[in-house]
C-alpha cells in the first residue's frame, strides 16, 4: 500500500529518500511527500500523482538536510489530494503513515477541543497532533510517540521526527511492516527492505508494538508497551532488489495470494460491531426505507469481480432474505433491464476503472438508479460515480490476474448482506451476531489453509503431470459453483490452458461428454449441505476414466481413494465462508501450473488489469 523511507545521516537525505520511494513505486500509490530537517526548520513538499510531480517541486527548491522522512500514500480515508498527503505536519512535528486509525474520530473531536487546527481529511492527522500535544506536555519524541500509541486503536506503520529534536527519527508498528536499516554512519527506517537493498542489507524487522529510535550513529529498540529497551536482531538480507519487491516471493500474485489474511483482516477491520450485532457502514447511505422500498437489486461487474457477485447473490438471499440479479455489466449495458428510480445498483470493482462497469452504471443513473459500489482503488471513476462506496482495502493489487482483490470483495458483500438482513430487520440480533463472529475468523482460517502442512506438494505434483494438459473442467455447487468459474478463470488467464467452470448438475448436460483420461476435472467438494451429491458427480468422472483433482476437507477419510490428487483445506468452514477459503486453492492451482510452465504470471499475454476499453 503506502510507502516510507525515512533516513537518518551524514548526506542531504532527500536524494536517497527520493531514491527510495521510487523502489516503492510498484506497490501503487496516488501521492507523495517528503519532510527534512534544515537546521532546526521543518521543510516539507507534497505532490498529488506521480513521484515526478513531487520531482519536479524539490528541483525548484531542493531540500540539503540530512535527516527525514518521505512517503507514497494510497488513499484509504480522504481523497488522494496534495491536503492530504504525508506528511502531515503539527508544528515542529511531521508524521508520515501506512494502516488505518480507527478512532481517528474521537481522538479529531478531543484534539480540536484542545484548539489543535486539522488541514487535512485522513486519519493519519490526528497522530501528529497527537504526538505535538506530548510533547507540548514535556515529554521528549521517543516518549511522545510512546504515550500517543497508547492511544491509536487501528493498524499502522508511522515514522515522527520533531524539528526541535534534530537527528532523531522516531518509527513504530502495529500490523503494518516497518523495518529499520543499519548502515554505516546513516540508519534507515522503511516499510519494505526494497527501499533501501541499494544502501544496507542488515535489517532488523520491526515487530508488533516495537518502538524505534533512530539516529545516524545508532539505534535503539524499545517496548511500544512498557518502553524498555530491546535487543536489535539484524539479519543480513540476501534478496536482489526485484525480490525484495515482491518480499521474498517469485512473483507478485504469490506474494499477492499469501496477503490474503491481512488483506481480509483490512476489509473487516472497525466494520463488525459485536456488541449491537450490527455492520458498521457509514459510508453505504441506504436507509431501512430505502432497502424496503427497493424494486430490485443488481450486482455489476466483469471478470473476476462478477465472480464475487455470483457468490453474494448467495449471501443476500440468505442473510437479507433479498433476490438479488447478478449481471455482466458488458451485457446489462446493451439490455433493456426495466431499472427505475427504485433500483438499487451495486457494481464491484477492483480498480474502479472498467469502462463497461462505468459505462453500465452510468445508464443505470440515468434510468433513475440509485448507484452504489465495492472497490479497491480510492478515489477512482467508479466511486466518484457512487453515492457511496464499500471500500476493500486489499492493498494495491500487481498481479493481473486478481487474488487478494476477489477474496476480499467476497468479505465486503459479506458484511453488505448482513447489514441488509439487519437493516430490514430479517436477520436476528443472535444469528447476526453468530455469522460476525464466523466472519471474524475468516483471516485466520485462510491463514491456516495457506499453511497446511506439506501444502505446495499436491501443487507442484499437479503441475508436473498436467501442464501439458490441452483442456481442464471445473466443477461446484451451490455457493462453490462461482468458485468453479472463477477457478477456471484463473487457470486460463495465466497458464494458457483451456479451462471450464460449471455447476457439478450441470454437467451431464453436456461437458460430460468431454470427459477422457487427458481431461483432469477439478472439483470442489468440501464438507456442506452439498457433500454428497457433489461426490455422486465425481463418481461420474471416475466412471469415464477422468482423472480427478479433488478439493476437500482436511478430515475427509475417503478423498484420497476419490482422487488423482487432493487439495486439502482446513476442516470445519462453515459453509457461508467456503467460497472464501476454496479461492486459494484455486489461486495456487492456476499459480503453480503457470509457472510450471514458465508462462509470465504477472503479465500474461493479452490480458490488462484495467481494461479502461469497452
Ligand atoms: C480485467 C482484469 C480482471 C478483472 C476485470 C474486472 O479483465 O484482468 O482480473 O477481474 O478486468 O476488473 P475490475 O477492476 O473492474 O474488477
Amino acid at each position: 500500500m503506502c510507502g516510507i523511507v525515512g533516513f537518518a545521516g551524514h548526506e542531504p537525505c532527500m536524494d536517497i529518500i527520493v531514491d527510495g520511494l521510487r523502489r516503492l513505486e510498484y506497490r501503487g500509490y496516488d501521492s507523495a511527500g517528503i519532510a527534512v530537517d534544515e537546521g532546526g526548520t521543518l521543510r516539507t513538499a507534497r505532490s498529488e500523482g506521480k513521484l515526478d510531480n513531487l520531482v519536479k517541486k524539490l528541483r525548484l527548491e531542493p531540500f540539503y538536510g540530512t535527516f527525514g522522512v518521505g512517503h507514497t500514500r494510497w488513499a484509504t480515508h480522504g481523497r488522494p489530494t496534495e491536503d492530504n498527503a504525508h506528511p502531515h505536519r503539527s508544528g515542529s512535528v511531521a508524521v508520515v503513515h501506512n494502516g488505518i486509525i480507527e478512532n481517528h474520530v474521537e481522538l479529531k473531536a478531543e484534539l480540536r477541543q484542545k484548539g489543535y487546527v486539522f488541514q487535512s481529511e485522513t486519519d493519519t492527522e490526528v497522530i501528529a497532533h497527537l504526538v505535538a500535544d506530548f510533547r507540548a506536555a514535556g515529554h521528549d519524541l521517543a516518549h511522545a510517540v510512546f504515550h500517543a500509541m497508547s492511544r491509536l486503536h487501528g493498524a499502522y506503520a508511522i515514522v515522527v521526527i520533531d524539528a526541535t529534536e534534530p537527528g532523531t527519527l522516531v518509527g513504530a508498528r502495529l500490523a503494518s511492516p516497518l523495518v529499520v536499516g543499519l548502515g554505516q554512519g546513516e540508519n534507515f527506517l522503511a516499510s519494505d527492505v526494497s527501499a533501501i537493498l541499494a544502501r544496507t542489507r542488515d535489517i532488523h524487522f520491526l515487530e508488533e508494538g516495537q518502538l524505534a529510535i533512530v539516529k545516524r550513529d545508532g539505534v535503539e529498540l524499545r517496548d511500544a508497551t512498557t518502553f524498555e529497551s530491546l535487543p536489535l536482531r539484524p539479519v543480513h538480507v540476501t534478496w536482489t532488489p526485484a525480490m525484495a519487491e515482491k518480499g521474498g516471493y517469485k512473483h507478485f500474485m504469490l506474494k499477492e495470494i499469501h496477503e490474503q489474511p491481512r488483506a481480509v483482516a483490512d476489509t473487516l477491520r472497525g466494520r463488525v460491531s459485536l456488541e449491537r450485532a450490527e455492520v458498521v457502514l457509514p459510508e453505504v447511505p441506504l436507509t431501512r426505507e430505502d432497502l424496503a422500498t427497493a424494486s430490485q437489486i443488481y450486482l455489476v461487474a466483469c471478470g473476476t469481480s462478477w465472480h464475487a457477485g455470483l457468490v453474494g447473490r448467495y449471501h443476500f438471499e440468505d442473510l437479507a432474505g433479498v433476490a438479488v440479479h447478478v449481471e455482466l455489466a458488458s451485457e446489462l449495458r446493451y439490455r433493456n433491464a426495466p431499472i427505475d428510480d427504485r433500483t438499487i445498483v451495486i457494481a464491484i470493482s477492483q480498480s474502479g476503472e472498467t469502462a463497461d462497469t462505468l459505462a453500465a452504471i452510468r445508464e443505470a443513473k440515468k434510468k433513475g438508479a440509485k448507484v452504489l459500489s465495492i472497490c479497491n482503488v480510492i478515489g477512482s471513476s467508479i466511486p466518484r460515480e457512487s453515492v457511496g462506496t464499500l471500500y476493500t482495502h486489499a492493498g494495491p493489487e500487481i498481479g493481473v490476474a486478481s487474488t487478494k482483490a476477489f477474496t476480499t470483495q467476497l468479505v465486503a458483500l459479506h458484511l453488505l448482506a448482513i447489514h441488509f438482513g439487519r437493516l430490514l430487520g430479517r436477520l436476528d440480533e443472535a444469528t447476526a451476531r453468530t455469522e460476525l463472529e464466523a466472519l471474524l475468523h475468516a483471516p485466520s482460517l485462510l491463514e491456516a489453509a495457506l499453511t497446511l502442512p506439506g501444502h505446495d506438494e499436491p501443487y507442484i505434483a499437479i503441475a508436473r503431470r498436467w501442464h501439458e494438459a490441452h483442456s481442464m473442467l471445473f466443477l461446484g455447487r451451490g455457493n462453490l459453483y462461482p468458485i468453479a468459474l472463477e477457478g477456471a478463470l484463473k487457470l486460463k488467464e495465466i497458464s494458457y490452458i483451456h479451462a471450464e467452470g460449471q455447476a457439478a448438475g450441470e454437467m451431464k448436460h453436456g461437458p460430460i461428454a468431454l470427459i477422457d483420461e487427458r481431461v483432469p476435472t477439478v472439483i470442489l467438494n468440501p464438507r456442506d449441505a452439498h457433500f454428497l451429491k457433489t461426490r455422486s458427480n465425481l463418481a461420474e468422472v471416475r466412471a469415464r476414466s477422468g482423472p480427478v483433482i479433488l478439493v476437500a476437507s482436511a478430515d475427509d477419510p475417503d478423498a484420497a481413494s476419490h482422487a488423482d490428487h487432493v487439495l486439502p483445506i482446513p476442516a470445519g468452514i462453515p459453509s457461508r465462508l467456503l467460497p472464501l477459503v476454496t479461492s486459494l486453492p484455486m489461486q495456487l492451482l492456476a499459480y503453480h501450473m503457470a509457472d510450471f510452465k514458465g508462462t509470465d504470471v504477472d503479465q500474461p499475454r493479452n490480458l490488462a488489469k484495467s481494461v479502461t476499453v469497452e
